[in-house]
């Protein structure tokens, strides 16, 4: 729709609608299907981890929806506990072996330095207050723990990007994102810096050969074949300004 707002089946939502995840829970899981960039996303994000130092060791996954991370943490050794609003998708996460709170990720139900890693990934963007979710995001590490993330920033080009071709092409669904809420690089580095986190960015992307290959075997009809190797890799580039992954320490 040219007013931004997302159409599925017979309901209209607003952009950002948290009811929009509801109405896409049949994609979650669909390697080829509407979430499939946050596959590709997840396995980056997962590759920031590294293996837990010790028993017992917690990965708190803000935002989880239905657990996409949690195949490409299997055998690192955190218990993976996913806070998300969207109970449809934590369904999908709990049959993934997440353990599910069902909350806000600006109010997060579990005492501050509870995890040894916190994950953030394509949440930000998304929540109003993203300023409140960092904050809990820093509050729920433990000394030394680690953040990752990875959001859109704000700017014009992410908008283009994002929105007006990335919505357009079927990348993303049409209408998840309200560009309002896009996270300026720097604000979001201070705004951890602030809560102890010194976090390091830099820019992503989908490998273009890649992405094309993909594209095209799912237009062709054919995109089964494109997820064998769980889809195009997500690069670092030498720009934020449109995606960019985060990751930092929080000071003892
Ligand atoms: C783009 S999806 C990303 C899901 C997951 N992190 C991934 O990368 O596969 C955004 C998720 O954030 C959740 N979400 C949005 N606002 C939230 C909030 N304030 N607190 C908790 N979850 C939220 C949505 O329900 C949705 O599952």
């Amino acid at each position: 729709m040219r007013d931004g707002s997302a159409s599925i089946g017979v309901r209209v939502l607003p952009p950002n609608d948290p009811r929009q995840y509801d109405d896409l829970a049949g994609e979650w899981w669909r390697p080829d299907g509407a979430f499939a960039m946050l596959h590709w996303l997840a396995r980056a994000r997962a590759a920031l981890v590294p293996p837990a130092t010790r028993p017992d060791a917690v990965l708190v996954d803000l935002g989880c929806g239905a657990g996409l991370m949690a195949p490409h943490l299997a055998g690192r050794g955190y218990r993976h506990v996913g806070v998300d609003l969207t109970r449809s998708a934590l369904e999908q996460a709990a049959a993934h072996g997440v353990t599910v709170l069902a909350g806000d990720a600006t109010a997060v139900p579990l005492v501050d330095g509870c995890a040894d890693v916190v994950a953030a990934g394509e949440l930000l963007e998304h929540v109003p207050d993203w300023r409140a979710a960092v904050a809990e995001a820093c509050r729920l590490l433990r000394p030394g723990g680690l953040l990752v993330l990875d959001t859109l920033n704000d700017t014009a080009l992410a908008r283009l990007i994002a929105v007006e071709v990335g919505e357009r092409l079927s990348t993303v669904p049409r209408g998840i994102h309200d560009p309002r809420l896009f996270v300026d690089d720097r604000e979001l580095v201070a705004e951890c810096a602030r809560h102890g986190v010194a976090l390091r960015v830099r820019g992503v992307r989908p490998g273009l050969w890649g992405t094309l290959g993909w594209l095209t075997r799912r237009n062709l009809g054919g995109a089964g074949r494109g997820s064998r190797d769980g889809g195009p890799m997500i690069r670092p580039t030498w720009s934020t300004a449109v995606l960019y992954q985060g990751r930092g320490v929080r000071h003892g």
